[in-house]
């Protein structure tokens, strides 16, 4: 029988010669299982400690011990080693050419219902109004009943409200939430925050329980409000004629004030503008697009928006005094006011979210509009 320490040595020198010359992972693997495994030789010897006297079992344990330590610290530098140069390999053959041309992508672009509030807020921003925001869920209070709609008010039918379950505190006590059915609200929220004279426009998004050709769930507004000590009905009227005239890229464009009633407004007007349908298209002015036209060149007229003077009760309402300061409203449909300037026929594709539809209705993304860059597209 060898002396103990000189198989301990052979075996020693065997597998180091085995593990330097393991190729891959797998043979790598296999020397592991063979000398560590269960049934490895390194393992079997350790099995044979028992057998042995307590003294010679200390010598040959710490041999043991020793030699299965130094193989397996072997195995373990030799599968870094391996990984590694698997990993060089790797990058080597999959190196990237960063010199190459970047492959053609198409440039993505502005939905028209993005482009169209850039336009208002750019024309609106330039007659002095700020930007001003409200949430998309409120309560009937803002929504109805600080407006001037109460309870009982057919407006609040007319407006197919969406309902949130339970109801939650406001100024006029416990109230129901609601998906906002205009951008009004944000009138309430913006006189009870801060001391008139101000001026704001709220673009955003806005609820109603309707569908069809020119109806959608939701759909966008934007709110108009002007207050202060001296504001009269002469500056509603010259604010959204320049307003359209500008929006639509027609100097003469014929816009008309016609009787309405809001509640929250007194009195109430819906405005108009002229339009063609001579040849069964609908055009916007006399129908020859941007030029100048004469007023009386068109034959039909079309609603674009809903105005008035604020109702006394509503600055009331937000504890502003209506003996002092008084003011102006109005608010339109963003969607209805991109069809009409861009000729999309259907407000349903507007959230289809179809590439095709976007990308040929849609706008460049570094066209953005202002007066001095023109607004047209
Ligand atoms: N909120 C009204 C609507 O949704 C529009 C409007 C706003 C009318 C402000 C007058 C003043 O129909």
């Amino acid at each position: 029988m060898p002396t103990p320490a000189a198989d301990l040595e052979k075996l020693k020198a065997d597998l180091a010669a085995e593990i330097a010359t393991a190729g891959d992972a797998d043979a790598i693997e296999k020397i592991r299982v063979a000398a560590l495994g269960r049934k490895g030789t390194v393992t079997e010897l350790m099995k044979t400690l028992g057998a042995l006297s307590p003294d010679e079992r200390r010598g040959r344990g710490a041999a043991l011990n020793a030699l299965k330590d130094e193989v397996a610290a072997a195995i373990e530098a030799r599968a870094a080693a391996i990984g590694g140069a698997a990993l060089d390999r790797k990058l080597a053959s999959e190196s990237v050419d960063v010199t190459l041309p970047a492959r053609p992508e198409r440039a993505g672009c502005i939905h028209p219902v993005s482009q169209t509030i850039d336009e208002v807020v750019a024309i609106l921003g330039d007659i002095g109004f700020t930007l001003a925001e409200g949430p998309d869920i409120e309560d009937d209070w803002y929504n109805f009943t600080a407006l001037n709609i109460p309870p009982d008010h057919p407006a609040r039918q007319e407006h197919d409200t969406f309902y949130l379950p339970g109801e939650r505190s406001s100024p006029g006590g416990p109230a129901r939430v609601v998906l906002r059915t205009h951008t009004s609200p944000v009138q309430i929220r913006a006189m009870m925050r801060a001391k008139p004279p101000f001026r704001i426009i709220v673009p955003g998004r806005t609820y109603r329980c309707d569908s069809d050709m020119t109806h959608s769930p939701m759909f966008h507004q934007v709110e108009g409000l002007v207050i202060d000590e001296a504001t009269h009905m002469g500056h509603l009227k010259s604010c959204l004629i320049e307003f359209c005239r500008a929006y639509f890229g027609i100097e003469n464009l014929p816009v008309r004030f016609r009787a309405s009633y809001f509640p929250f407004t007194e009195p109430s007007a819906e405005v108009d503008i002229g339009c063609t349908r001579a040849d069964g298209t609908l055009r916007i002015g006399s129908g020859d697009g941007r030029a100048r036209v004469a007023r009386d060149a068109h034959d039909d007229w079309l609603e674009i928006l809903g105005c008035g003077m604020v109702n006394p009760k509503v600055l009331a309402n937000c504890g502003i005094d209506p003996a002092r300061y008084q003011g102006f409203a109005f608010g339109m449909g963003i969607e209805r006011i991109a069809m009409l300037k861009y000729g999309i026929p259907d407000l349903r594709t507007f959230y289809e979210s179809d590439l095709r539809w976007l990308r040929h209705y849609g706008f460049a993304a570094l066209a953005q509009p202002s007066l001095t860059g023109g607004l047209a597209p």
